[in-house]
């Protein structure tokens, strides 16, 4: 069975409590249940992470590549977190490993204050979901799995 890998960056551990009028109140476990859903109905597994750390979420996109090449993985759902704004090596990760990402963010990034409205993800994303709640997520695997039937 194929594998969605999807993957949370800083903070997004908070949801459900974490600002729930930009965020909602869906806990991550409650994304990750909805995920799952989302994923067998495409006949497909997820590898649900979600980690604070730049660095871990560099090694996770590493991975995703290896895993890609064995034939296991078809891509990744990521929200990036604050690190959309800020992270060029998640840039190069995605560029240099050739995954194909979807951007998801739950918030509408665009209707907020400045410093979010630049992403270094979108430039390497595959496709980009934004401001459609934790919905986004399914809309992110949905979109993932039609793009690459294409
Ligand atoms: C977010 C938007 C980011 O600007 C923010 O730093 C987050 C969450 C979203 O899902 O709306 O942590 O990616």
């Amino acid at each position: 069975m194929s594998t969605l890998m999807i993957l949370n960056g800083p903070n997004l551990n908070l949801l459900g409590t974490r600002e729930p009028e930009q965020y909602g109140y869906e806990t991550l476990a409650d994304v990750e249940i909805m995920c799952r859903e989302a994923a067998k109905a495409h006949g497909c597994k997820v590898d649900f992470r979600q980690s604070n750390h730049e660095g871990m979420l560099v090694d996770a996109i590493h991975e995703a590549r290896e895993l890609m090449l064995e034939g296991k993985l078809l891509g990744i759902v990521f929200n990036p977190g604050a690190y959309t704004h800020t992270s060029i090596a998640l840039h190069d990760a995605i560029k240099g490993t050739e995954v194909p990402v979807i951007e998801v963010h739950i918030s509408n990034v665009h209707a907020r204050e400045a410093f979010r409205h630049h992403s270094y993800i979108s430039p390497a994303a595959t496709g980009i979901v934004i401001g459609m709640g934790a919905y986004g997520y399914v809309l992110g695997i949905n979109g993932l799995i039609t793009k690459l039937k294409k």
